[in-house]
C-alpha cells in the first residue's frame, strides 16, 4: 500500500512513490498509471484526472512556446493535450502560422508535426484553463519599473493576473505549475489568490436541486514549482535532454500526490534520475541562484579579460588553461562583451532585492558586484574603440555584426548590441547593422526603445539596417562584432577588407575570428 506511512520520513517516501512508479512505467501509459496508482495509493485529490491529460500553458513567450511544444512532441499524442493560450493576438498567429514568432534549431519541426494534434495554440485563454488538468504559468516576469522594488523586484502583475484568471474561470480542481522564474514564497501568494476566489464562488451543485454552494470543499488547487533551465539558441536541446528537471511542491499528501502526476509526465521522455522532487521554496530559489552562479561566472572572465588587456596576457589562453581544471570546468567561461538575454540580469537583480528585503545588505551587494562589472565590460570594449578613433567617431560609418543577444536566437532583450550601438550614435558614428535572424523592427524598436525622450529622431537617419555581412560592410570605417553568429566566422575577411574604407579596424566583442589571420589581411 502505497500511502503516507508516517514512519517514513519524506525522501523515504518518495523513494517508496518512485520504486511504484519504476514498475509503472514500463506500462508505458498515463491512464493506466494513474488506475493502478490510485488502486494501489491514497490518491484521492486528483483522481478527476482522465485519458487524455489536459494541459494549459498561459504564455506563448520562449518558455511556454517551446516547452509545450516539446511536451506534445514527446508525449503520446493519445495521452497528452497541450494548449498554449496568449492575450496576444499577432503572437498566436504566428504560432498557428509558418512564420513562428521565436526561431531557435529544431523548434519549426516539431510545431509543424504536432500542431492540430495534440498541440493547439489559442487566445481563448477560458476555454483553455476551464478544460485542463494542469495549468503551468508561463508567462513573463520582468523587473519591475515603477513603485516599490523598482529596479530589482520582480514584476508579478502577469503572474498575479494568470492566478486570478485561473481562479475565475476554474469548476474543477487543478495543479498549477509555476513554470516563470518568480521570487521565493510566490506559490504562497498564489495559493492565496485562488483561495481566495474559491471562498466566494457559488456553482450550482448538480446533487442539490437548486442550491447555490460554495465551491469550498470540492475543489483543490495544488501549486507546484518547476522552473525552466532552457538557454536560448539551444532551447529544443534543452528541453529534450536536461541536465535535471525540478518539481517542487509542499510535503503534503496532496503535494506528493501532484508531483508525482508531474513527474509521470516528464519521464515520458526524461530519465528517472534527472528528475528531482524537493521542496517548493528550494526549487524556487534554486533557479534564481543557478542563474546568479552562471552569471558570476561570465562577470568573472570578462573581469579577468580586461586585466589581461592591461598586462598582454591572452584571455583566451587563461580560459583555456582554468577551464581545465575539472574543479572549475570550461563551460561560461568564454569571455565576451557582457552577457544579455532577458533573464541573468533581472534573476540577480531579484536576488539582491531579496536579500535586501531580507536586510542581507553585504550579500545584496556581492551580487550587485556581478551586474556592475557586466556593464563595465560593455563600456571598456566601447572605450577601445573609441580610442581607436582618437575619440572622434564623429561621421564614421561603424558596421555593427549581429543584434541578438547570442547567437540562434532573434530575442534581443539585454543585448550587449543596445548599449553599444546606442553609445556610438551618441557619439555621432553611422550604424549599418546586420543580423541574420533579427528583423528590422524589432532593431528599431530596441533602439527607440532605449533612447532617451527625442533622442532617437536625431539617431533615425544614422541607422541602416542590412540583408548582408557584405551589403553592410560596404565603404565602413569599422566592423564590431557583437554576437558570437556561427556566419560571422565564415565571412571572407579579405573580400570585406576590400570593400571598407582603409585605415580598415575590426572589434571582436566576442572573441570568434583568428586575429593573427585579420593583421595580415590589413584589419588592424
Ligand atoms: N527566455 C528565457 O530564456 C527563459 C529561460 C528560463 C526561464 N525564463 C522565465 O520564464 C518566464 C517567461 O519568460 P519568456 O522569455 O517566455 O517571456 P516572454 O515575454 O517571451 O513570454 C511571456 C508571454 O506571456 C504572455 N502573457 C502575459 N500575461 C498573460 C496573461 N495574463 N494571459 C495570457 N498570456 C499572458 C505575453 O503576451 C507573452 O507572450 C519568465 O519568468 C522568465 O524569467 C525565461
Amino acid at each position: 500500500m502505497l500511502s503516507k506511512d508516517s514512519n517514513l520520513n519524506y525522501s523515504e517516501f518518495n523513494l517508496k512513490i518512485d520504486n511504484e512508479i519504476d514498475d509503472l512505467q514500463s506500462l508505458k501509459t498515463i491512464n493506466y498509471d494513474y488506475k493502478l496508482l490510485r488502486n494501489k495509493t491514497t490518491l484521492t485529490i486528483f483522481n478527476f484526472i482522465k485519458k487524455p491529460i489536459k494541459i494549459c500553458y498561459i504564455g506563448a513567450g520562449y518558455v511556454g512556446g517551446i516547452s509545450s511544444s516539446v511536451m506534445a512532441y514527446k508525449c503520446p499524442e493519445d495521452r497528452v493535450i497541450v494548449t498554449v493560450c496568449d492575450n496576444d493576438f499577432n503572437k498566436i498567429n504566428a504560432w498557428n502560422s509558418d512564420n513562428l514568432p521565436i526561431y531557435e534549431p529544431g523548434l519549426y519541426e516539431i510545431v509543424k508535426k504536432q500542431r492540430g494534434k495534440n498541440l493547439f495554440f489559442t487566445t481563448n485563454i477560458e476555454s483553455a484553463i476551464s478544460s485542463s488538468d494542469i495549468i503551468f504559468i508561463s508567462v513573463g516576469t520582468p523587473t519591475k519599473q515603477r513603485g516599490f522594488g523598482s529596479g530589482s523586484a520582480a514584476e508579478l502583475k502577469f503572474v498575479e493576473k494568470a492566478a486570478r484568471k485561473i481562479a475565475e474561470i476554474s469548476i474543477s480542481s487543478k495543479i498549477i505549475v509555476e513554470k516563470s522564474t518568480v521570487p521565493c514564497k510566490t506559490a504562497e501568494h498564489i495559493r492565496s489568490i485562488l483561495n481566495s476566489y474559491k471562498n466566494f464562488k457559488k456553482i450550482k451543485n448538480k446533487n442539490e436541486s437548486n442550491d447555490k454552494k460554495p465551491l469550498k470543499n470540492n475543489i483543490h488547487f495544488e501549486i507546484l514549482s518547476n522552473p525552466e533551465f532552457l538557454a536560448e539558441g539551444t532551447a529544443v536541446n534543452d528541453i529534450i535532454f536536461p541536465d535535471r528537471v525540478l518539481i517542487g511542491g509542499l510535503q503534503t499528501k496532496e503535494g506528493l500526490e501532484a508531483q508525482n502526476i508531474l513527474y509521470q509526465i516528464y519521464s515520458y521522455w526524461i530519465p528517472k534520475e534527472k528528475i528531482i522532487k524537493m521542496g517548493l521554496w528550494s526549487t524556487e530559489l534554486s533557479k534564481l541562484a543557478a542563474n546568479a552562479l552562471l552569471a558570476q561566472r561570465i562577470s568573472s572572465i570578462n573581469s579577468l579579460s580586461v586585466l589581461c588587456e592591461e598586462i598582454g596576457a591572452d584571455i583566451q589562453e587563461v580560459s583555456y588553461a582554468c577551464g581545465l581544471d575539472s574543479r572549475i570546468g570550461s563551460k561560461f567561461l568564454k569571455p565576451c562583451v557582457g552577457f544579455g538575454g532577458s533573464c541573468f540580469k533581472k534573476d540577480i537583480l531579484n536576488l539582491i532585492y531579496l536579500s535586501n528585503a531580507f536586510n542581507l545588505y553585504e550579500i545584496a551587494e556581492y551580487w550587485k558586484q556581478i551586474i556592475l562589472i557586466n556593464e563595465y565590460r560593455k563600456m571598456k570594449f566601447i572605450k577601445k574603440i573609441l580610442d581607436r578613433f582618437f575619440n572622434t567617431i564623429n561621421g564614421k560609418e561603424v558596421t555593427i555584426y549581429g543584434f541578438s543577444f547570442k547567437k540562434n536566437t532573434k530575442d534581443t532583450r539585454e543585448s550587449a548590441a543596445i548599449t553599444i550601438v546606442l553609445t556610438l550614435l551618441k557619439e555621432g558614428a553611422i550604424i549599418k547593422l546586420f543580423d541574420p535572424k533579427v528583423t528590422k523592427n524589432q532593431i528599431i524598436k530596441d533602439i527607440k526603445d532605449n533612447s532617451q525622450e527625442n533622442e532617437f529622431d536625431e539617431y533615425k537617419n544614422n541607422i541602416y539596417i542590412y540583408e548582408s555581412a557584405y551589403d553592410a560592410a560596404k565603404n565602413s570605417d569599422a566592423i564590431v562584432i557583437c554576437t558570437e553568429w556561427d556566419e560571422f566566422s565564415e565571412i571572407d575577411y579579405k573580400k570585406i577588407y576590400n570593400i571598407m574604407k582603409k585605415p580598415a579596424f575590426i572589434f571582436d566583442g566576442c572573441l570568434i575570428l583568428k586575429h593573427k589571420q585579420l593583421k595580415k589581411i590589413g584589419l588592424l
